[in-house]
């Protein structure tokens, strides 16, 4: 008996356990069947706005670094602020600063014409980032999709998740390492 039900214990933990790693999961093949022609969409867009602006690919990649500091890759730098709410792209260090926003509302725009209400803005930014630094002769990575978007952006969450251009090295290896990110990951990403 007492088998029996630690047994039943193990499979239902099993089963649970499982479910919640598969919702969190991200894999690249995640648009294959729902948006098949997502990513060729992407690129395309971003091809076209690179070609016309060379300086754009820098402002592409640098909103999908700002989106993932803070609340992690959830679209949120993407929001605008509301009544009540100073959103993240308000904050100091992002307002006319950050560019490319209309650039991304474009190829969401294209994505759902195509494949309503399926592709993440998430992922839309990680997708970019990957295709303006390849466009650029940089090298490619393999993005993993099925992020959701976040409903919420906070500004003052930027001043305590994203570095600050005065920070030392010792600030600056701190605030990667809040993010899972090692020195060696801050020197290549920061190089990009
Ligand atoms: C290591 C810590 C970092 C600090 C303190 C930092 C800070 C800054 C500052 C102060 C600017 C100029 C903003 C302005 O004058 O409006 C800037 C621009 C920029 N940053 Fe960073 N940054 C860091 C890391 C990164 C990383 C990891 C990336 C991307 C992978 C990145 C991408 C960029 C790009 C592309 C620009 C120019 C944006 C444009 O031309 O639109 N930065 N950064
Ligand atoms: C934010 O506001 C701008 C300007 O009104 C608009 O073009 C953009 O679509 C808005 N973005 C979101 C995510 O609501
Ligand atoms: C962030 O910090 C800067 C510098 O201390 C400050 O001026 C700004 O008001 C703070 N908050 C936001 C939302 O940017
Ligand atoms: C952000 O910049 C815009 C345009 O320059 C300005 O109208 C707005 O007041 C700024 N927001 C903050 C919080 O300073
Ligand atoms: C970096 O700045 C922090 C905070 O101001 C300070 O405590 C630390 O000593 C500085 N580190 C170095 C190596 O300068």
């Amino acid at each position: 008996m007492a088998t029996i039900s630690s047994h039943w214990f193990l499979w239902t933990a099993t089963i649970f356990l499982t479910a919640m790693v598969s919702q969190g999961q991200l894999t690249t093949d995640f648009y294959d069947s729902t948006c098949p022609q997502a990513a060729t969409i992407v690129k395309q867009k971003v091809d076209e706005f690179v070609d016309a602006d060379k300086g754009i690919a820098a402002g592409l990649m640098r909103l999908h670094f700002h989106d993932c500091f803070v609340r992690g890759c959830d679209g949120s730098v993407l929001l605008n602020s509301t009544d009540t709410t100073l959103a993240e792209k308000e904050a100091l260090i992002n307002n006319g600063s950050l560019r490319g926003f209309e650039h991304i509302d474009d190829i969401k725009m294209k994505l759902e014409s195509a494949c309503p209400g399926v592709v993440s803005c998430a992922d839309i930014l990680a997708m970019v980032a990957r295709d303006a630094t390849v466009k650029l002769g940089g090298l490619s990575w393999e993005v993993f999709l099925g992020r959701i978007d976040g409903r919420s952006s906070v500004a003052d969450e930027v001043n305590t998740s994203l570095p600050f251009r005065t920070f030392n090295f010792s600030q600056l290896v701190a605030t990667f390492a809040k993010v899972g990110l090692d020195t060696k990951d801050m020197i290549v990403l920061s190089g990009g």
